[in-house]
């Protein structure tokens, strides 16, 4: 069975073809990263515009690819949530339409759910791809870290879970983002800080670990604050020095130092909450999935902090992706979830786990 998942929540617009639920036949990904950059963060109507002008290409490149037809597709599986309003009525609209004049039936899926999905592929007919050897195994616990999601999952079946822990304030790609943004490092802000850390240490300057009530809750906006006030400390300025201009005042080294000591807390607060939800619940498999699954601190932290083997994915299927779309719309299909009305379907920019 072939699946055509389109994804267009954020500004990636993407589509992808796959096979049977573990074969990666195409994986198109047009980002509008580079139109954000400027404004230091996406820009929802330029990401809009910019999926309204390359959706139909993309979806042209996932079916070229993958060498197949609109005769051999199957399916189609679209993200309707959550995200940017504009961005998921471009690829739902795009999406229905096709799915009406091809004759395909539809399933619109929960975007932060798929990014699980993506680590159920272990086959792919493209080059350059690292995948995990195995699919995972149920009970699946996934870590799913993103720019707008941080959150700890246990899934007892396939799309039955149970969700342990969250962010209590943001997500943790977002604390990147803005640590990114306060270091004048570019934008997103995650790959930056991990290049910058690098060549810092990352215990230089201390920070702390927020401590919640339920012990799978994070948070991040206290640490956020807390490596505000190091840098105005390390710059010699009081704390109502204005944060943007901070950067210029850093040399190379403090900066990596920052972000060194940063990145380390960051990800052990992380880590914290899935070993202790890994020895609580002895999942037979762990997953981290989102863009932040792609920082190379994160994968060693838990490697070592975890009893269970763990595989990672590919990068590319972290960061957004339509491959993963299509995983879960196998999924559902695999599980008896029943097809929607291609002319009903809606967005819900604020759909929930
Ligand atoms: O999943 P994603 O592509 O989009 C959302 O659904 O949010 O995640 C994007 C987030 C951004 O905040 C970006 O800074 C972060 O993932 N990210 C990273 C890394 N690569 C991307 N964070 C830490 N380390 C990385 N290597
Ligand atoms: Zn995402």
């Amino acid at each position: 069975m072939k699946i055509l998942g389109i994804e267009t929540s954020c500004d990636e617009t993407a589509a992808s073809v796959i096979e049977d639920g573990d074969k990666l036949l195409s994986n198109a990904v047009s980002s509008s990263v580079d139109l954000h950059a400027a404004y230091g963060g996406v820009v929802p109507e330029i990401a809009a515009r910019s999926h309204l002008e390359v959706i139909l290409p993309v979806i042209d490149e996932a079916l070229k690819t993958a060498k197949v037809s609109w005769q051999d597709i199957d399916t189609v599986s679209v993200t309707r949530g959550p995200g940017l309003g504009g961005s998921l009525l471009i690829g739902l609209m795009a999406t229905r339409t096709l799915a009406i004049t091809k004759n395909k039936p539809l399933y619109g899926v929960n975007h932060v759910t798929a990014h699980v999905y993506a680590n159920f592929l272990t086959k792919t007919s493209l080059p350059g791809y690292k995948l995990p050897k195995n699919q995972p195994k149920f009970p699946l616990l996934a870590l799913i870290v993103s720019g707008g999601h941080s959150q700890l999952v246990l899934f007892a079946q396939h799309l039955e879970y149970t969700v342990l822990g969250q962010t209590a304030d943001d997500a943790v790609g977002e604390a990147f983002d803005k640590v990114a943004k306060l270091l004048g490092l570019p934008y997103p802000g995650g790959p930056s800080i991990s290049e910058a850390a690098k060549d810092g240490d990352p215990n230089a300057v201390k920070l702390p670990k927020a401590r919640l009530d339920n012990r799978y809750d994070f948070s991040f906006s206290g640490l956020k604050t807390a490596v505000l006030r190091a840098t105005q400390e390390i710059c010699g300025k009081a704390y109502d020095f204005p944060s943007t201009k901070l950067a210029n005042l850093l040399n190379k080294q403090q900066k990596a130092d920052i972000a060194a000591s940063f990145q380390r807390v960051a990800i052990e607060t992380l880590v914290r909450s899935v070993k202790a939800a890994a020895e609580e619940y002895g999942p037979a498999s762990v997953v981290i999935a989102g863009g932040v699954a792609a920082n190379h601190e994160l994968r060693r932290q838990l490697a070592e902090a975890l009893p269970q083997q763990i595989e990672y994915t590919d990068i590319k299927l972290c960061t957004d992706n339509a491959a993963m779309v299509a995983v879960l719309g196998y999924f559902m299909i695999q599980n008896n979830h029943p097809s929607v009305n291609s002319y009903a379907l809606e967005i819900n920019p604020g759909l929930r786990m």
